[in-house]
């Protein structure tokens, strides 16, 4: 009727979304919480680059870094909103939405990157994206942030035992909590952009993540010891509203995927870089204590965290459990 243009001039406009989209400048908010000068900042900041040139400008995406927008515990609601359009959060963040995450969580789950890469690739990914979907969101992409490490300003950590009696600063993630608590230390969730601060004001010990949030937010000025224990995997998991998603044309759908793989594969490989490059300019600068654990080492803290493994294949079953193929 509309195309006939036999509807009365008063009738309402009829919005055909993939019509609006084919011809109208698409405009899409991109906010996280890191750095710009971390894997993360940068595979944004290259996202919007190829965008604007592969849509010929059609497309522009606006980066909002360091919080600047919104911190930890406001960006998912604001995505399910549609307020912004794109959040790449850390795996733990969103567990609570989709329990299966907090699998990532596990320490030592996986000594290499390739396994974990292969499992987000697979029919865990799937369904990891599906129970997303039923969120309003769209998974556009896993990527990686980097191995996890232990700070802290009370002692040398080299054994689970070591850390008994601290307080350390975790992401939302009931594992996270676990893996704590089973070392007798006091977790306690405080937004990254807030972490800086707190560890200044020694309102935590210590905390846990990857070489390139621990230097380019400049935690190893306010900690006196970085252990290398690779406890655990930094990932991310990449989201669009899925409503927002829908509204797109098909061509611009498509668009947004083969960039999104593009980048996908830069940023690990970033991931892998930044953590070398950023470790180095730690060591030289010789301004934190830094212990290197060995594999004997790793194995008796891995042995330490069976009981939440149990626990895990428990709450998520066997067969989803299995499809995770936790190292033998
Ligand atoms: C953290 O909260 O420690 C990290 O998830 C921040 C990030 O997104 O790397």
């Amino acid at each position: 009727a509309v195309l006939l243009g036999l509807l009365p001039a008063c009738a309402p406009r009829v919005i055909d979304h993939e019509q609006v989209s084919k011809n109208e400048k698409i405009v899409i908010r991109f906010s996280h919480v890191v750095g710009e000068d971390t894997p993360k900042g940068q595979a944004a900041r290259m996202f919007a680059k190829l965008m604007k040139e592969r849509t010929n400008g059609k497309v522009e995406v606006q980066v909002f870094s360091n919080s600047s927008l919104y911190k930890d515990s406001e960006e998912t609601d604001a995505l399910q909103q549609n307020r912004i359009q794109i959040i790449a959060p850390a795996t733990p963040k969103l567990s609570s939405l989709v329990p299966e995450l907090a699998a990532f969580d596990l320490p030592y789950l996986y000594s290499d990157l390739d396994r974990y890469h292969q499992v987000l690739d697979g029919p865990v990914g799937q369904q990891i994206a599906a129970s997303l979907y039923q969120q309003n969101m769209v998974e556009l992409a896993y990527w990686d942030g980097g191995m996890k490490q232990f700070t802290n300003s009370v002692r040398p950590i080299r054994t689970p035992e070591d850390l008994a009696g601290m307080t350390m600063r975790i992401m939302p993630s009931a594992v996270l909590d676990q893996q704590f608590k089973l070392l007798q230390v006091t977790p306690v969730e405080i937004n990254f952009n807030d972490l800086y601060s707190a560890l200044t004001k020694k309102q935590v010990d210590g905390q846990e993540n990857s070489i390139s949030n621990i230097y380019s937010k400049r935690f190893f000025q306010v900690q006196k010891y970085l252990t290398l224990s690779d406890h655990g995997l930094l990932g991310y998991v990449v989201v669009m509203n899925r409503d927002f998603w829908n509204s797109l044309d098909p061509e611009t759908r498509r668009t947004i995927s083969l960039v999104m793989q593009e980048v996908t594969d830069w940023e690990r490989q970033q991931a892998v870089q930044f953590e070398q490059n950023n470790l180095k300019a730690m060591s030289n600068c010789q301004c934190i204590e830094i212990d290197r654990l060995s594999q004997a080492e790793k194995d008796r803290w891995k042995e330490f965290y069976q009981p939440l493994y149990q626990t895990m294949e428990q709450k998520l079953g066997t067969h989803f459990f299995r499809q995770l193929n936790p190292q033998p």
